[in-house]
């Protein structure tokens, strides 16, 4: 692994040392390569204009695809089932919309105790657009495998961070995602400081859904583009989605439209 240190450029300390650098949960180090892509990207821009979308090296109208096979290979999942977009937070939103789907007796969302806070404010908020109190309706637990057991049945959602951002506890993804399917829940996962840092399986677990950001332990940068997972078996299900022109079929798209005919997999969910 020694080689790689050389590919990152590393702060240094007021005398000139390296500084030892743990804070990949929160900024990765910007790889060396990144500004010649970036120098890449506005000479293309000022070159072609509005053709940098079909011409530039790497064309923009099909950005997100350039990602595609690495983020697969990165989360454990089939191509069609993840796409890069937005950032973390929006995706969860997302993603929520179409997954969460409380029923009177099955509404509760059960997160991990000591979550990111924006998780939680994510989650709460969510819960009060289907008119529901957090304070009932939100579970905060310890142990994720107890409180699916207890609560099972009344919860509708487990949004775990696979990793927590601040013990760094990992947690066994694919027990928990096999105890909610068993009590008839739906798991999805956080997984902004488990991408590019733990290994994922995200298809073989069976998970239903998942996002992360690209600017920890990916390197991205900061306001790097995000990512989503929805397990194949979602696709041609008929979840409600916030919809928009990016998630209609790419064939038809440039078409105008008025009706929305969805891409498929995981790019459906593109805006
Ligand atoms: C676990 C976790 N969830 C969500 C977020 C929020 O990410 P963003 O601001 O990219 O939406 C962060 C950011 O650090 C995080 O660590």
């Amino acid at each position: 692994m020694k080689s790689y240190r050389d590919r990152f450029h590393i702060p240094k300390r007021r005398e000139g040392t390296d500084v030892i650098y743990f804070a990949g949960n929160s900024l990765g180090l910007q790889p060396k390569t990144a500004r010649a892509y970036v120098e890449e990207e506005l000479e293309d821009w000022a070159k072609h204009g509005v053709e940098g979308h079909f011409n530039a090296r790497n064309p923009w109208m099909p950005y997100h695809r350039l990602l595609t096979a690495q983020t697969a290979r990165l989360v454990g999942a089939e191509e069609s089932e993840v796409v890069v977009m937005n950032s973390l937070t929006v995706n969860l939103h997302l993603l929520m919309v179409s997954f969460y789907r409380p029923t009177a007796d099955r509404y509760k969302i059960l997160i991990e105790a000591g979550a990111f806070p924006s998780d939680r404010y994510a989650v709460a908020s969510q819960l009060r657009f289907h008119n529901l109190d957090p304070q009932i309706a939100l579970v905060e637990a310890a142990d994720i495998l107890a409180a699916i057991e207890q609560e099972g049945p009344s919860i509708a959602l487990v949004l775990v961070g696979g990793v927590n951002y601040a013990t760094g506890e990992y947690f066994d993804l694919e027990a928990i995602t096999r105890a909610a399917h068993q009590q008839g829940t739906i798991a999805g996962f956080d997984l902004a400081h488990a991408a590019g840092n733990v290994p994922l399986h995200l298809h073989d677990w069976n998970v239903d859904f998942a996002a992360w950001c690209s600017y920890k332990y990916l390197n991205g940068g900061p306001g790097a583009i995000a990512g989503a997972f929805i397990h194949e078996r979602h696709h041609r299900s008929t979840l409600p989605r916030f919809e928009g022109w990016w998630g209609h079929d790419e064939s038809t798209r440039f078409q105008m439209g008025p009706k929305f005919e969805a891409m498929q997999g995981a790019e459906a969910w593109q805006l």
